[in-house]
């Protein structure tokens, strides 16, 4: 199982390079067992992956990952927020500190993870863009996601915590079927991004690009689920 803190973003790049070997991904999709998640993240992880088969198809797409991105890195984006809001009250609780701590920091790396993912993979679906799926679905469903994040955690973190498992195993795969379908097309192809230099990655090609991308939705959910077996159980 993932270790529980992040040393820093060079430990975060680490893990995902470790990744690009067969062998370390199997080990990392073992790691989680998905059968023990509770029915209610379940029932709305199943709405969500419903709403983006009938808007984007079944088949992953730049255009289908972008609307994806856009909605992966609210969930961090609304726990840092909680996490601040939480300790200005309760900062006399160390232990209550430590174990936001350790959400706060995971939540921050990887919100800046995904906001490098929509990035990115928003300048490589501007040619499939249009305004209602490529703007005004995703801008909407967004700001709705965002106050969903905040009630869902302050409800219960084990079930914010179960969605993102799920989400993110969703993501994780729809990354890996693409890049099956369309590995020859992907190799032939360049990365280039301002955005992905800034970030500080430098894929060879898109192929590198999106497994890195996979390798990136696999640590969230491994990450994820270690939070709620450390912290939540
Ligand atoms: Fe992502
Ligand atoms: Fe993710």
């Amino acid at each position: 199982m993932a270790s529980v803190v992040y040393e820093g973003k060079e430990d975060f790049e680490r893990r995902v390079r470790a990744l690009q070997t067969k062998k370390n991904r199997k080990m990392a999709e073992a790691e989680v067992d998905l059968s023990s998640i509770g029915i209610i993240p379940r029932m709305i992880a199943h709405v969500l992956f419903v709403l983006f088969r009938i808007f984007y198809g079944k088949q992953p797409s730049p255009l289908k990952f972008k609307a994806i991105e856009v909605l992966a890195r609210i969930p961090y984006q609304s726990w840092e927020s909680l996490v601040f809001v939480v300790l200005t009250v309760f900062f006399s609780n160390e232990q209550l500190a430590i174990r936001l701590g350790k959400l706060g920091r995971f939540a921050s790396i990887a919100q800046e993870n995904e906001t490098m993912h929509v990035v990115v993979i928003s300048h490589l679906a501007r040619k499939q863009s249009d305004l209602i799926r490529g703007v005004a679905i995703p801008a909407v469903s967004a700001f709705f996601y965002y106050w969903f994040c905040i009630v869902f955690a302050l409800v219960s973190k084990k079930w914010a915590l179960e969605l993102n498992v799920l989400f993110e195993n969703h993501a994780y795969y729809q990354y890996d079927t693409y890049l099956s379908a369309h590995a020859q097309n992907l190799k032939a192809n360049t990365c280039s991004c301002d955005y992905l230099t800034f970030y500080g990655r430098n894929p060879k090609d898109l192929h590198e690009f999106f497994e890195l991308v996979r390798n990136d939705e696999l640590i969230h959910r491994n990450m994820s689920a270690a939070l709620l077996t450390d912290i939540y159980a």
